[in-house]
């Protein structure tokens, strides 16, 4: 692969400037048409948007072998067989031709849930975990999210942007072109909108910040109640005013937030704007997914503990659930019932969950294996929930998650067959990313 890896030739367009989630991301796109010949076979994941993401089969992943892909100005133009490449485009003396090499190409993967924006780790305390000491043990003698909390606030944001940076980049190695970061370590108004001002100019991925505020109470409160009508009274206007925030999610769980007033809170934000998405029925049955049901949260995330009659009402409506088996894995706990979600119609994306407490890693390839290893789910259907299912749970389903025409030119050529995709639990043989029609990542550089 002879393209630069760099991105200062580039130029804005107006194109890009329309993308929903621009407020803060520098949206950069090359304006020069590449087509990208020699694929050895292309997903363009096609079949699998159509169908919303649900019951994915492998005949929607839209494989084709011998293709080529044809993008301009950060958009996906044409893709097809090599040999019916529209004249037009070869003709056109302005297009640059790159070599595929034979590899498999596929959409920019999207991570859909992470806390991205922390400082410290929490290594002493997964021993004690280890040595049986439950997560909410640990939370009420303010070691878990508190304690994170406590680096977190005394972290310049200078700090928290490097390292947010170099966790962008790990993910871009990874081939994952859209990222969702939430807040939730800072838990007072100055400590939060750091960490989401952490978040801003970040390039070579499409970043989608939800406040997370409703993660933990914090000690200067008394109550969980008290803590949550200060968020909604004097954080929510501020980050909705200032267009700090794109989402808001809160952590519903026993010694956590409960439902009914994580309901009066939602609907604050939600009148205010925000799109809404919640921890739910991670570690017991406590009304979070049926509370997003009722308030159309965008995605309800864990749901480990939701019975039969919840998996009906996720399946019929439009929600995504989202799945995050590598915390499962770090809690050693049970897996989320995929196979029920997916055999009912629910449209499943998955994430890492990265964050220093539950699931200290970023490996993609790892979660989309466990889901394959403990969740049942087969091969398209991972597939499919880390890029269409996952693009739907951020709301970015018109943009990324598959290569039609006119989505983001946001892909991944992986130096493999694609039946070799969530089989390592590794990231290598990720060769080149293209970001918006640009190489963000390259192995070889
Ligand atoms: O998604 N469940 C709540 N929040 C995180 C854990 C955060 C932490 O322990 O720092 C999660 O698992
Ligand atoms: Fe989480």
């Amino acid at each position: 692969f002879s393209v630069p890896l760099q991105l200062s030739k580039t130029k804005r367009t107006s194109e890009a400037r329309s993308f929903p989630f621009d407020s803060m991301t520098k949206f950069l796109c090359d304006t020069n048409m590449k087509i990208l010949k020699n694929i050895g076979t292309l997903l363009t994941m096609d079949g699998a948007a159509k169908k919303d993401g649900r019951r994915i089969k492998e005949a929607d992943l839209g494989l084709q072998e011998k293709a080529a892909l044809v993008f301009d100005r950060g958009s996906i133009l044409w893709s097809g067989p090599q040999k019916k490449i529209p004249r037009e485009f070869l003709k056109s003396a302005k297009a640059k031709h790159l070599d595929a090499k034979g590899m498999t190409v596929l959409p920019g993967l999207v991570e859909c849930h992470t806390h991205l924006v922390y400082a410290g780790n929490r290594a002493d305390e997964f021993e004690v975990k280890l040595q049986g000491a439950t997560y909410q043990e640990i939370a009420a003698k303010g070691g878990g999210i508190l304690s994170t909390m406590k680096h977190t606030r005394s972290a310049s944001l200078a700090k928290l942007k490097s390292s947010a940076v170099l966790r962008i980049k790990e993910f871009s190695r990874q081939g994952v072109t859209s990222v969702e970061a939430k807040s939730g370590y800072g838990l007072d108004i100055a400590s939060e909108i750091k960490q989401l001002k952490a978040l801003e100019g970040i390039r070579g991925a499409h970043v989608v910040r939800t406040f997370l505020g409703a993660h933990a109470k914090p000690p200067e409160f008394s109550t969980h109640e008290e803590y949550l009508i200060y968020l909604a009274d004097k954080v929510l206007p501020r980050l909705a005013k200032q267009k700090l925030a794109d989402r808001v999610d809160i952590f519903i769980e026993k010694g956590f937030f409960e439902s009914s007033a994580a309901s009066v809170y939602l609907k604050k934000a939600k009148a205010l704007g925000f799109d809404i998405v919640i921890h739910a029925d991670q570690l017991s049955l406590s009304g979070g997914t049926s509370l997003g049901l009722e308030l159309n949260a965008v995605s309800c995330d864990h749901l480990i503990k939701i019975d039969d009659s919840i998996v009906r009402r996720i399946a019929g409506s439009d929600m995504t659930a989202v799945l995050l088996p590598a915390a499962d894995l770090y809690m050693r706990c049970d897996y989320p019932p995929a196979r029920k979600l997916i055999e009912g119609g629910a449209r499943v994306a998955l994430a890492t969950d990265f964050n220093p407490g539950t699931s200290p890693t970023q490996n993609v390839q790892l979660v989309g294996l466990l889901a394959r290893l403990e969740m049942k789910m087969s091969l398209p259907e991972v597939i499919s929930a880390y890029t269409v299912g996952a693009a739907h749970a951020l709301k970015l389903e018109n943009h990324v998650g598959s290569l039609s025409p006119g989505k983001k030119a946001d892909f991944v050529l992986w130096d493999g067959e694609w039946s070799e995709l969530f089989y390592e639990a590794s990231s290598a043989k990720v060769d080149t990313v293209f970001y918006e029609g640009l190489p963000v990542y390259n192995a070889k550089q």
